[in-house]
This record gives C-alpha cells, structure tokens and sequence, in this order.
C-alpha cells in the first residue's frame, strides 16, 4: 500500500501527537518506580536519621518506596557529586546539609559540584543543633572543665569527626579556634561510626548534630556538655547552652535538606516538594523529629525558594571563613 504526500503528513502529525502525549502522560505519573535518596554519609549518623523519618512519610504521598542509600566519602561530597551528575528525573535525590551544600566549596577547592547553580532545591527537612558531646568517662563535669582538659592534653586527644568539610569536622575547627588548641581529628565515614566509637571510649569528643546524640546522652552513653544554640533544646533540657555554660561566642547550627539534580522537570520538582512538606508538617513525622531534637520548618521554611536562600546565605558565610581557616 502507497501513502500520499497528503496522508504521510498526517499519519507523522498523529504519531507526534501519540509521542507527545505518552511523554506527558508519562511525567504525570512520577512516580512510577522508587526513588532513591542518596545519604552522603554512613547510616546511624544525623543525615541518616533525618532522611529515614522524612522518606517515609514522602513515600506514603509519593505512592513509591523512597530507598535510602548511604555514599559516604570526602565529607559527604562523594555522594552529593554522584546525585549531581545523575539524570534529571526525580527518581535519584540526595539529602544534603549545612556542610556538603554549604561549606564544602570552602574546603575541596576542585569540588564537582556547586551548591548554588547544580541543583534543584527540594526543601529544608530539618535545623540540626550541634551539642558538644564526649565519652561517658571523660574526667570533666562541664564545658570549662573541659576547655581547660582538653588545653592541658592538647597533644594527646582525639577528636572525631565525619571527615573534611563535614558538620561535625566545621563546627569543631570553631571551636577549638575559640580553645585555641590543635588536636588530632579522626575522621569516619559519617557521625554514625564515629558515635560507636564514643561510646565505646575510643575517641574523646564530638561536635555532633542533636538528631544522631539525644538518645545516646538521654541513656547516658555520652555526656553532653553544651548545645550551641540560643536556647536549650527541649529533647535536652538539662544541658546547658554554650552561652550558659560560659562560650557565648560558640553558637552554630546545623540542617539537613533534600535536593534533586539541576534540570529536574519543574512539576516533578513540585510533586517531591509536595512529599517533603506533607512530611514535615504531618504531626506524626514532626514529632519524631522534635523527640530527637530537630527543629522542623513549617511549610514556608521547607520550600524549595526558601532552600535556596539558605544555601546562598550559608555560601556567603563559610567559604570565606573556611578558605581562611583550614589548612587546605
Ligand atoms: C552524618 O550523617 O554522619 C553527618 O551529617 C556528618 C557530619 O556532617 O558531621
């Protein structure tokens, strides 16, 4: 059978029109298999604990399982590089944080990614404040025992931390600057491992996210000396805040966000956006989060808009900072 010029235009207008609408048909069912977040970090640690309670929730809204994988490395840098550089369809996003969309430019000078341009932000999860931890058996009582403990074994003790670039390494760099002492970092995969070794006495002390410590100081595993916020946190009450306990000048937080690939189609963008916000303010998830000390945004603060002003403030504040305080 022959087709006419006539009848060959039509049939390719009608096959376009099946293509396109399969397309869009397509987009309207993200999504239509699992999405994977990718955790920068090891399982056990704050950015682990946070995407497990929020994913489960977006699943229930997405109506697919969210699959957490954990890629640690290079201070949460390996995994973000990986969701960054992977296809634009909503089904890889990654949860990131105050150090590998915020301070991580300041530390890896030839980093694969920048916070600012190579993302579609999804939303703030949680504010994470960072409590001064040590081992149980520590021989000091509160944080001026311990400045003066850690000033007088300078040498000889160990700090642990999830690697360069990583909240817990920043966040101590301040502090110690304010302790004005240099001592060793041991670096892990993430502030899971590094928390099993705190407890178990192998390292010293941590400046870690609330999220990952409350249950091991609430068990007494740990000992909380400080939280470096304004007010106490009511997971905490007990522990003082460093203003309190006599560092007014160490005082910094951290967050966890959710993120998907520069390029992601702007109504999948609004569909997983859709999922997070359900999520924090479900009462439920948002109290799961609080019990352990996070501090939940309300559905203004985990918008995708109000995510990238975050990460554009925080740029502002640590890459100078950084650039000029940690030896490259
Ligand atoms: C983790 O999940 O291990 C942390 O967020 C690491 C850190 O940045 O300290």
């Amino acid at each position: 059978m022959t087709m006419t010029k006539r009848q060959g235009l039509t049939a390719a207008a009608a096959i376009g029109a099946i293509l396109a609408l399969g397309a869009g048909s397509a987009q309207a069912q993200f999504p239509n298999k699992p999405v994977t977040m990718v955790v920068p970090f090891a399982a056990g640690g704050p950015t682990d604990v946070v995407a497990r309670i929020v994913g489960e929730h977006m699943s229930k809204t997405l109506g697919q399982p969210v699959i957490i994988e954990n890629v640690a490395g290079a201070g949460g840098t390996t995994g973000i590089t990986r969701v960054a550089k992977s296809t634009p369809d909503g089904y890889t996003i990654a949860m990131g944080h105050m150090g590998t969309h915020g301070a991580a430019p300041g530390l890896y000078p030839n980093i694969a990614y920048n916070p600012q341009t190579d993302f579609a932000p999804i939303g703030l999860a949680a504010g994470t404040p960072i409590v001064i931890v040590t081992r149980k058996d520590l021989p000091v009582k509160n944080l001026q025992e311990f400045i003066a403990w850690a000033q007088k074994n300078e040498k000889t003790i160990n700090n642990a931390n999830a690697g360069s670039g990583s909240v817990s390494h920043i966040t101590c760099v301040l502090l110690h600057e304010m302790m004005k002492i240099d001592p060793n970092q041991i670096p892990y995969r993430g502030t899971g491992p590094a928390l099993t070794d705190l407890v178990s006495g192998k390292v010293d002390y941590m400046c870690d996210q609330i999220v990952s410590v409350s249950s091991q100081v609430k068990g007494d595993a740990i000992k909380a000396l400080a939280i470096a916020t304004p007010a106490r946190s009511p997971s905490l009450p007990d522990v003082p805040t460093t203003k309190e306990a006599g560092l007014p000048a160490f005082e910094v937080s951290a967050w966890n966000a959710v993120f998907a690939p520069k390029g992601t189609p702007a109504d999948v963008v609004a569909k997983l956006s859709d999922a997070l916000t359900k999520a924090v303010t479900d009462p439920a998830t948002k109290k799961k989060l609080e019990d352990l000390g996070g501090v939940v945004p309300d559905a203004k603060g985990a918008s995708p808009e109000a995510l990238a002003a975050l990460v554009k403030s925080e740029n502002d504040r640590w890459i100078p900072l950084l650039k000029a305080k940690v030896k490259q």
